[in-house]
């Protein structure tokens, strides 16, 4: 036999006809079988894909394929073999196996193929990410997370990484996780946007992305208490500017997925059409028009409050949290009141691509916000609905660049001024007008690939009852 080159699935459906003929092995686990007498049908996983891999009694070592008909799934296997094109398979080709090596025989695997609670899969995460199923919500979050950071260093922007040990709260102070700090009491940051309105004034046009932390009190579809979050803030930019950048930035990704996994999600059941319309414009309403539209809807009885997505699968914790969300009766939305889970997936499902909604009421809103000149019961602030009902992935403004209107701001929200001390200087030396916003990583996953719930969209979930594994 001739020398065999090591090589992945992935690359050689890539190279196909540099490998056809050519003996490979290649290394993996045995993610599923089937046999007649004389053949084996060997599903090999090895992390890029997953091959067909053809085994026939007569042509390999007998104790080699007495061996093959007892591995249990996920055994991990190195397997030779020749690439024959296949029009049949979904890579185009399949392996005419010549050698099977056991490299370790699993135990009975846990998951199988009968239906599994939430629960029960949550709770084998570290197994259950082997699954096609999430395999492809990984792979479709690491492009949506390159596209992210591609998009800010093709446009002038410098990464900043924040710190995630804080002294003071950003996001309230209801959410915050404390921890011990030596002798003093930390929290783990909630974002990073004071200190990139900081590097913002030394660099212009900066973003920080890494994980964010809200002790989240209630279970609910959309929240995670551990969650990436990239945040773009930029020097001299208003509210419209900051509006145009998010739009364009997601524009940007979600071409990204569909030039890349326009498969893949149909293999979720995503409506990849429904992504497709995401073109600018997107629709921008004021919020005063955002609630009179949601108000219609429910006067009218078209109100859609269907939540969003589909899920892997449909018992245990899923079933619990859709008593959370659900209300018996449909309230009125108010002019004076931030939007719940509910009027943002009505809203939402009223159009074709994400909304922005723009000046929500100043006074339910954060001590940063910048104050509408035009109307003071206003915040010069945007947040962005997905559509379908996937409710709000990015939350953002134009900042309070006025050191005596963000000092009674600070007074008023209760919190301490010395810590802001250093957030307060931005004020005192070269102040800007200057904006930014947050998009949350997980909810951008969910709405793309279309998942009913966050805890999909990441590796690891953390929640209010989840920290391990
Ligand atoms: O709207 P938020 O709270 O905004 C901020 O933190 C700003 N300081 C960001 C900025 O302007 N630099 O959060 C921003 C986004 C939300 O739109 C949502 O996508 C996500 O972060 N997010 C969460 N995702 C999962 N679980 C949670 N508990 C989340 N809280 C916010
Ligand atoms: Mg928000």
């Amino acid at each position: 036999m001739t020398e065999a080159t090591t090589a992945r699935i992935g690359a050689i459906a890539a190279d196909l006809d540099q490998f056809e003929g050519q003996l490979v092995t290649l290394e993996g686990w045995l993610y599923n079988r089937r046999s007649s007498g004389k053949i084996h049908f060997l599903q090999l996983r090895d992390g890029t894909a997953t091959l067909q891999c053809v085994m026939v009694k007569k042509e390999v070592d007998p104790d080699a394929f007495a061996d093959a008909s007892k591995l249990p799934q996920e055994s991990s296997i190195r397997v030779t073999g020749v690439v024959k094109r296949d029009e049949r398979s979904p890579l185009g080709f399949e392996l005419g196996v010549k050698a099977l090596d056991v490299v370790s025989k699993a135990d009975e695997y846990p998951i199988s193929k009968k239906e599994h609670g939430v629960a029960f899969l949550m709770d084998h995460r570290h197994l259950w990410l082997r699954s096609s199923r999430q395999h492809v919500i990984v792979r479709i979050r690491h492009t949506i997370i390159k596209a992210v950071r591609d998009y800010f260093d093709g446009n002038g922007f410098t990464l900043v990484d924040a710190p995630v040990f804080t002294p003071n709260a950003v996001e309230g102070t209801s959410n915050l996780f404390g921890v011990e700090y030596f002798d003093r009491q930390a929290f783990l940051t909630q974002s990073g946007q004071l200190y990139m309105e900081a590097a913002a004034m030394a660099h212009g046009k900066v973003y920080c992305f890494g994980p964010t932390f809200r002790a989240e009190k209630s279970k609910t579809r959309r929240h995670l208490t551990e969650f990436w979050m990239v945040e773009p803030e930029v020097a001299y930019l208003d509210l419209e500017g900051d509006m145009d950048l998010a739009e364009d930035f997601l524009c940007f990704i979600v071409e990204r997925v569909l030039a890349k996994h326009t498969e893949d999600l149909k293999t979720l059941g995503r409506d990849v059409d429904a992504l497709r319309k995401v073109k600018k414009p997107f629709p921008r309403l004021t919020h005063a028009e955002a609630v009179d539209l949601i108000n219609k809807a429910i006067d009218d009885g078209t109100a859609d409050r269907r939540p969003a997505g589909t899920e892997s699968m449909q018992h245990g914790e899923g079933a619990d949290d859709e008593q959370v969300d659900a209300t018996p009766t449909l309230t009125r939305a108010r002019h004076d009141d931030d939007f719940g889970a509910e009027e943002e997936t009505i809203l939402g499902r009223l159009f074709d691509r994400p909304v922005l909604v723009h000046r929500y009421p100043y006074a339910v809103k954060a001590f940063y916000m910048k104050r509408d000149p035009e109307d003071d019961t206003r915040a010069l602030c945007v947040d962005v609905l997905a559509p379908e009902g996937f409710g709000e992935i990015v939350g953002g403004g134009q900042r309070e660049d006025d050191l005596d209107a963000l000092l009674s701001r600070i007074e008023a929200h209760g919190l301490p001024q010395e810590v802001f001390e250093w957030y307060l200087d931005l004020r005192r030396y070269g102040s800007v007008p200057h904006s930014g916003f947050g998009l949350g990583i997980e909810r951008t996953v969910a709405w793309i690939c279309g998942l009913h719930h966050v805890r999909e969209t990441i590796p690891f979930p953390r929640m209010l009852e989840r920290l391990s594994p």
